[in-house]
């Protein structure tokens, strides 16, 4: 299948190029490289010896789209491209809307046009409300937002879910990523976060290389284990062959999905520090620091849906996502600035 991989450059984007290739289909990326670098691509070929065609623009560039679809048989999208960060979501809410909303909406109306219909959404546990109990089903409460990026994706999932009720050709797959991180094993590909990292992960391994003095521990009094807060960290890796069993899925249904995708697993703060020390023998020093607004003290998914629907489940463990972290990090010390 030749597969439209918008926002494919980014961090999962990447990654998941890299899993289509070797499951035999081909991608072809639209970015406008807001938040990543074209060099992303050039590595996804050293790993899979296959070139991307990379569209550099817009997604919300319909006469680019257009002619993406004019100069390749499309049969389906995988729509990444989106802004990602929260705290500027806050400061920055209507580019936030207009990027991520917009960008949808013209890429779903250029493939209705082509009759291409089927795709693929990065959604988010951020969609899920916080009142939810432990772990997440795909039906747990959602809305209740804390930042406009959430909404982003709640509307996101609601804009899809109204074009796949509106017409029943549409296929509409709604993945709900929780915490990705760790890079591809040969460290070659990886996130590369822009200025300070927001995320704990790219935090952490960047107070291991030295170019932040210490990490800040958001809190030691959540109702945890250990008081720091737990996630469902799942490596980049299965999350983009998580795409892959979307794909598949497509092919066979109608409608619209949703489907977690995480391990079903929660680590907290402490929990990844010690496991990143001990992955990769290394130090990372860290101060407790006040709660960070609007975190939840636990979120983990349940991931049984996936499992026995698309056939997926995440395959790599806490160390192995430490070890390639820092593998990146270490042989990546600037992303991929040179
Ligand atoms: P990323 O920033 O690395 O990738 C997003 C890519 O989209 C970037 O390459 C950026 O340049 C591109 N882009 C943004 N707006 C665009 C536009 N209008 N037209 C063309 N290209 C555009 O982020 P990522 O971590 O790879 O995330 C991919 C998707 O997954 C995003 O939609 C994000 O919201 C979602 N998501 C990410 C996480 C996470 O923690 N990383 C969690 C849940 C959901
Ligand atoms: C994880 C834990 C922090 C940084 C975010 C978005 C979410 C999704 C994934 C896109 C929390 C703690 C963090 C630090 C810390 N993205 N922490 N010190 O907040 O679970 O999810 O990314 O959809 O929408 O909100 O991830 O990595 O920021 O935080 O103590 O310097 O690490 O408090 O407990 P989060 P995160």
């Amino acid at each position: 299948m030749n597969v439209l991989v918008t926002g494919g450059a980014g961090y999962i984007g990447s990654h998941t190029c890299v899993e289509l290739i070797h499951a035999g289909h081909t991608p072809i990326v639209i970015d406008n490289l807001r938040n990543s670098n074209p060099k992303s691509l050039d590595r996804v070929r050293e790993i899979t010896g296959q070139t991307v065609a990379l569209y550099e623009g817009d997604v919300r560039d319909e006469a680019l789209l257009e002619r993406i679809f004019d100069e390749n048989e499309i049969h389906c999208a995988i729509h990444f491209a989106g802004l990602k960060a929260v705290g500027e979501s806050c400061a920055i809410p209507l580019e936030y809307y207009q990027n991520n909303l917009c960008s949808t909406m013209t890429l779903c109306k250029v493939m209705g046009k082509r009759g291409v219909k089927g795709i693929i959404f990065s959604s988010s546990a951020t969609v899920y409300s916080g009142d939810n109990e432990m772990p997440l089903r795909e039906n747990s409460r959602t809305g209740n937002c804390t930042n406009p990026y959430g909404w982003t994706k709640y509307m996101g999932e609601q804009i899809l879910r109204d074009i796949a009720k509106a017409d029943p050709q549409w296929s509409v797959v709604l993945l709900r990523y929780f915490n990705p991180v760790g890079a591809h094993e040969s460290g070659k590909i990886g996130e590369h976060p822009n200025g300070i990292p927001n995320n704990l992960m790219p935090y952490i391994s960047q107070t291991a290389i030295g170019k932040r003095e210490k990490l800040s521990v958001f809190g030691n009094d959540y109702a945890t284990h250990d008081g720091t807060g737990v996630r469902d960290y799942i490596h980049v890796v299965d999350l983009a062959r998580g795409h892959v069993a979307a794909v598949n899925y497509l092919c066979e249904h109608k409608g619209e999905a949703v489907f977690n995708l995480g391990t079903g697993t929660g680590y907290s703060v402490l929990d990844m520090v010690k496991a990143f020390e001990t992955a990769n023998g290394v130090k990372v020093p860290y101060v407790i620091a006040p709660r960070r607004p609007g975190d939840l003290d636990t979120c983990y998914a349940d991931p049984a849906k996936s499992a026995q629907i698309l056939g997926w489940t995440a395959k790599h463990d806490q160390n192995d996502m430490c070890r390639d972290t820092w593998n990146w990090q270490s042989q990546n010390p600037n992303g991929f600035d040179d």
